[in-house]
């Protein structure tokens, strides 16, 4: 079998999960009787510190509601320029929230408020003004990178003194946490709403949870229906979610440290360009451009020695996720392959020429 580091998705569900699974306790959940829906968004509300929770089958759709709950068509939203929201949702903040998406570059994926204030916009006869600010916490795409607690608070306090509301996408808020060694429910607190995935590093093999002030929970319930994700007799779902909710958290640290051990081992190679240093969590992004591969290239080329990895946000850059289904044997077999790989490309794939 492929050593799988496209990302943390990948995960299959634990045997207490499966077990969990089949022995659940279920109701009709659009009539709020599934009573492990129940406990599981009471839970996710408890441990983030926020009135009520919403399960929903994925984190997109936690997105999208959370920016509908917060805007009104016409509206912009800030965020980085290799949001998730932005790159990789289909464009959902346009189709069903009705606004445009104003992206900040920051190198590291990590806003300021000093970087984020030149973007805002107040009603005026000409401006679309402002009606969220969103910040992605870890930063996918930067090479998952935690937002610094004083960081994210400043940015909080300064939008809400103008009225600007704060989404957090926290689908990684779990790995934040556990760099920062806080609590989850501390990054949670300056944010208004927060959306997260059981179904990432958690290992819940789906579901996502968006929490929240219980009325805009409530109304965010209404956004669900109406996109086609509430569901019947789904206490079958939550239970796995549940699991990974209360016993997979603390597991997290093994992730990081596998990511950080991967990042050195091909940080050694001629041709790759990245720091391990500044891998924080559970994702490591590196330049191959000086291989003479793009990124696509590179993937197909390292397929067929047993390791898959992902693209990221431009063609120069590989991503490789660690989680629960791969060692740090696995990791250094990883790296292991990648050095075959450019020691058969030589100069043949140095002189491809890169796709811009
Ligand atoms: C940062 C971030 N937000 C949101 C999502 C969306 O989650 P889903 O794939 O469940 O829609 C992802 C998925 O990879 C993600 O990485």
């Amino acid at each position: 079998m492929s050593i799988d580091l496209r990302s943390d998705t990948v995960t299959r569900p634990t045997p207490a999960m499966r077990r969990a699974m089949a022995e659940a306790e279920v109701g009709d959940d659009i009539y709020g009787e599934d009573p492990t829906v129940n406990r599981l968004e009471e839970r996710a509300a408890e441990i983030l510190g926020k009135e009520a929770g919403l399960f929903v089958p994925t984190g997109t759709m936690g997105n999208v509601i959370a920016i509908k709950i917060h805007t009104e068509h016409g509206q912009e939203v800030v965020c980085e320029s290799r949001a998730h929201i932005l790159d990789w949702e289909l464009s959902m903040t346009a189709w069903f929230a009705g606004c445009l998406v104003r992206p900040v570059y920051v190198e590291d994926g990590i806003l300021t408020w000093t970087k984020l204030r030149d973007a805002l916009r107040f009603p005026s006869p000409h401006c679309a003004p402002t009606g969220l600010i969103e910040i992605e916490n870890t930063h996918n795409m930067a090479g998952g990178t935690v937002y610094p607690m004083d960081v994210l608070q400043e940015i909080c306090e300064n939008a809400h003194g103008h009225g600007i509301p704060v989404h957090m996408d926290g689908a990684r808020i779990f790995n934040a946490a556990c760099h920062l060694n806080r609590p989850v429910r501390e990054l949670a607190a300056p944010a208004d709403t927060v959306m997260f995935c059981l179904s990432k590093g958690l290992g819940a093999p789906v579901g996502s949870m968006l929490v929240g002030p219980a009325k805009a929970i409530e109304r965010g319930r209404l956004y669900r229906k109406r996109l086609g994700g509430a569901m019947r007799q789904v206490g079958v779902l939550a239970a796995a979610g549940l699991i990974a909710l209360e016993e997979m958290p603390h597991r997290l640290g093994e992730d990081h440290a596998n990511a950080r051990f991967l990042a050195g081992e091909l940080a050694k190679l001629s041709g790759l360009k990245l720091h391990p240093e500044r891998v924080q969590t559970n994702i490591v992004v590196f330049d191959v451009s000086a291989t003479g591969l793009n990124s696509t290239e590179f993937i197909a080329r390292l397929k067929p020695h047993g390791v898959l990895m992902s693209e990221a946000s431009t063609p120069r850059e590989v991503r490789a996720v660690t989680h629960f289904d791969v060692s740090r044997g696995d990791c250094a077999q990883a790296a292991e392959a990648v050095a075959e790989l450019l020691a058969n490309a030589g100069g043949s794939a140095c002189a491809t020429q890169l796709r811009s």
